[in-house]
């Protein structure tokens, strides 16, 4: 075979590639979107790949592009001839001046930038990838291997890019525990039983996904940060991590404690302009240092849902911003420091309250008062990670400060990855938003990359939130990390590109799944908003708990200002200057004059910025009340039809995969089905306005089981209520209860969905039977919030084609397994229609 005739210049790389069996069941970045032994194409590239430099980033820049080169090829048979003398250099640009002289080579790569070029040099082929600096030629590396497997012409045109903005980090809300705060996918990569953990190989191959889509840092600790971390025994151990990820060019950074000088510190004060707690930082920054040369920075959570802050001292976010970036400034570190500050004991009967003020009244008035080396790092809404939620509009109120904008890749808000959401139209659409600052065009992505207000500093935080199960748990999930990244070096992405370049390289690269997946990813968001929260009412979730199922009135009469006021008489926060809590005020004139007129306020933050009552029309002339309803027909609708593409591809992709996916997909079907119930059930009763179409509080097939005949069954008042149908639903407490239906329904054959409480601990059993004879049999395995019933765990299990007839008797029987009671809330007959 011609392989074996290559010569290796890179005596690691052969080791390396020798060494990929043995990994293969670890978790690797190659269970995400890098390249797996597709081994499909004919690549030109030279395979002689060698690094011009000494360094290390250099080093992991030419195995990755051997590697790639390998898994493209799958090191066929294949390799053009004149190939086999040629050769694939990586450098700095510096470098590759030096090795070849009289080759044209951009003179001005900056940092993280790269060139690649196939060429001729001396009559043999000439494959250059050079960096700005070196990380710049490992984001070559991952650009060149990506655009060759996308078949994109890139490589003899020659290519160039940089990132948009030089801040691309993902947080981790890590606990040192191993507990992941928000995280949805299993335990930590970092920590375990308070320390670091000793296999840190899922660590370098998380930070060689994430040098893959450009991301240069990571932030490893919750923001909610345990002070310990910063002893002198856990900077060691988070020195192993840091080396760990350096290889990719991927920097280590740590939230922080502000009170850390004296929780740790020993002092009696942590008030950031007391000299002693500035002489504080500056040691532990220098300690820091000496171990993790390149340490990225601190992040800091301060004066927030309980942690300390400089308020304590009446100081202000600057002050304790700028103790911290003065420390850090010598070695060339940052302080991101959150505007996520507010109040979470607001008065809620106060008209003029309002949580969504906070950053912009807080951050606004320091302005030009943060150290150079200090980012302003806020969240892409006013509320917090909401399904839809407008732009901050702080973006536009920091001209003299650097900011950056965060945003979560774990799906907190927005299903917790047993939903499929992909995020990156949401994400986009703040991009985009022109804030119209001193009158002209400022949208956010460019204000965040520092154009707007001529800054040096500033980019994306994504939080991430990975852990050991597949990264995020669910495999499609794993598009809004690659989207995240992709955004972050360049926001004029689509999100259809980027969704169509993560198909190709994870799912397959057959037009028709591609076409499919990427129907699917781009329909998940609107589906999502649909059946959850529309017309910016936010995620009508659990907001004191899961923010999982849904709990309408959890908003509502609570210090933590997520409020949406919805009455007997209408919905909606008054945000206007006019009669509101004047928030709308925050945004530029531009902005704010269509935010503060309703005829004007766009449909899909309608409620975020007025209370409107329910008869109140929308731009198309619908009424608020039914497009509440509509919207979460048509969500839940939306969310079945992604079951059925995702069907459609049975065969056509990984079978693995196919399942997983299938399994999930089925689930959020169901559970859009109690989103959409609970949501339109209660405003149907707090309206009292029917539905136009009939179907709100009529539910055709629909047996509850409060109706049953019931042994050993009780009934129960399910909280809140809206979250079963009709508000009640049966528990069992004895070894094992039925619940019995008479079908006076027509013969035919039917689907039943079962609609059942899965609870956290215990794994119930059910069995469906008719006139005594088992049709079905399942268990409540599933890891869902809460032990009580609610929305967070009512779950569907759906039985297909059941042939019935007049007088049948259908039976379920529950058997709890403490706490799980096997609770019940109803079943559902429907006719398969005659074509299936
Ligand atoms: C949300 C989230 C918290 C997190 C907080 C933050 O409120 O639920 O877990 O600590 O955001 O961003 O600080």
């Amino acid at each position: 075979m011609a392989h074996r005739r290559v010569q290796f210049q890179l005596g690691v790389v052969l080791a390396f590639a020798l060494a990929r069996g043995f990994v293969a069941a670890a978790q690797t970045a190659d269970q995400a979107w890098l390249p797996q032994h597709h081994g499909y194409l004919r690549t030109e590239i030279p395979y002689a790949v060698r690094a011009l430099g000494p360094g290390l980033l250099e080093r992991s820049a030419a195995q990755e592009l051997f590697r790639g080169i390998e898994d493209l090829t799958a090191a066929s048979s294949y390799l053009g001839d004149s190939n086999l003398n040629g050769q694939t250099i990586v450098g700095t640009a510096r470098e590759v001046r030096t090795a070849f002289p009289k080759l044209e080579i951009p003179n001005d790569l900056g940092p993280d930038e790269y060139w690649f070029k196939q060429t001729q040099y001396k009559g043999r082929a000439l494959l250059v990838v050079a960096g700005g600096d070196e990380r710049g030629a490992i984001y070559g590396v991952f650009s060149l291997l990506r655009s060759v497997y996308l078949s994109e012409t890139l490589l003899y045109a020659g290519h160039r890019e940089r990132p948009a903005m030089p801040i691309r980090w993902v947080d981790e809300w890590d606990n040192p525990d191993g507990i992941v705060e928000r995280g949805y996918a299993g335990r930590s990569i970092f920590f375990e039983g308070g320390n670091v953990r000793n296999d840190l190989a899922p660590v370098s191959e998380y930070a060689r996904l994430l040098a893959s889509v450009g991301i240069n840092g990571v932030n490893v600790n919750n923001v909610n940060a345990a002070p310990q971390l910063l002893d002198a025994d856990h900077i060691r151990q988070l020195a192993r991590i840091a080396d760990a990820m350096r290889p990719w060019g991927v920097r280590l950074a740590l939230s922080v404690d502000v009170a850390s000088p004296q929780k740790i510190g020993g002092l009696a004060t942590y008030d950031p302009l007391d000299p002693s707690v500035r002489a504080w930082w500056t040691a532990k920054a220098n300690e820091i240092f000496a171990l993790i040369p390149d340490f990225a920075g601190f992040t800091v959570k301060a004066d927030s849902e309980g942690q300390p802050g400089p308020a304590s001292y009446g100081r202000t976010p600057a002050d304790a911003a700028n103790t911290l970036a003065a420390a850090l400034e010598p070695h060339g570190g940052v302080v991101l420091y959150r505007a996520f500050v507010y109040n979470h004991h607001l008065d809620w009967r106060d008209p003029k309250a309002d949580r969504a003020r906070a950053a912009y009244d807080i951050f606004h008035p320091l302005d030009g008062k943060f150290a150079a080396n200090v980012v302003v790092q806020i969240k892409e809404g006013p509320i917090d990670f909401q399904a839809e939620e407008p732009v901050s509009p702080l973006f536009a109120g920091l001209e003299k400060t650097n900011a950056a904008m965060e945003l979560q890749i774990t799906q907190e808000y927005t299903g917790q990855q047993r939903h499929l959401v992909y995020l990156a139209p949401m994400w986009k659409e703040v991009l985009d938003f022109d804030l119209r600052a001193e009158g002209r065009s400022t949208p956010v992505k460019e204000i965040i990359a520092g154009s707007s207000f001529k800054r040096t500093l500033g980019g994306m935080v994504g939080v991430a939130s990975v852990g050991r199960d597949g990264w995020l748990g669910s495999p499609l999930a794993l598009a809004n990390l690659y989207a995240f990244g992709r955004l972050a070096w360049d926001p004029n992405l689509s999100p259809e590109t980027i969704a169509t370049e993560w198909t190709r390289q994870t799912v397959s690269t057959d037009p028709e799944v591609v076409g499919t997946v990427v129907k699917m990813l781009m329909q998940s968001w609107p589906a999502y908003v649909n059946y959850t929260g529309p017309l910016g009412m936010q995620t009508l979730t659990d907001i004191t708990g899961s923010h999982y199922g849904p709990n309408i009135e959890a908003s509502e009469n609570n210090g933590w200002g997520q409020w949406h006021r919805a009455d007997h008489l209408g919905v909606g926060m008054d945000r206007t200057v006019a009669t509101g809590t004047g928030f709308v005020g925050q945004y530029p004139p531009d902005v704010a004059r269509i935010y503060e007129s309703l005829a004007t306020t766009p449909d899909d933050l309608l409620t975020f910025f007025h209370h409107v009552p329910y008869t109140y029309k929308l731009h198309d002339g619908k009424t608020v009340i039914q497009y509440i309803y509509d919207s979460h027909y048509e969500g839940a609708e939306q969310a079945a039809e992604l079951g059925r593409e995702w069907a459609t591809l049975e065969g056509k992709i990984d079978q693995k995969l196919y399942q997983d996916m299938h399994g999930r997909l089925v689930y959020q079907a169901g559970h859009a089905v109690v989103w959409r119930d609970a949501i339109v059930q209660y405003f149907l009763k707090l309206s009292g306005i029917p539905d136009e179409m009939g179907r709100a509080g009529h539910y055709p097939g629909r047996l509850e089981a409060e109706d049953a005949k019931l042994t050993g069954y009780k009934i129960i008042d399910v909280t809140p209520w809206e979250d079963a149908s009709g508000g009640k639903a049966v528990a069992c407490a004895e070894k094992s209860c039925t619940a019995e239906w008479t079908w006076h329904g027509p013969a035919g054959r039917f689907n039943i969905a079962v609609q059942y409480f899965d609870l956290q601990g215990g794994v119930a059993k059910f069995t469906l039977d008719i006139n005594g004879h088992p049709a079905a049999t399942w268990t409540a395995d599933a890891t869902l919030p809460s032990r009580r019933p609610n929305g967070d765990n009512s779950t569907r299990y759906t039985v297909h084609n059941l042939d019935l007839k007049h007088g049948d008797l259908l039976r379920i029987e529950g058997t709890p397994d403490c706490p799980d009671q096997a609770a019940l809330d109803y079943i559902e007959v429907t006719p398969v229609p005659p074509q299936s």
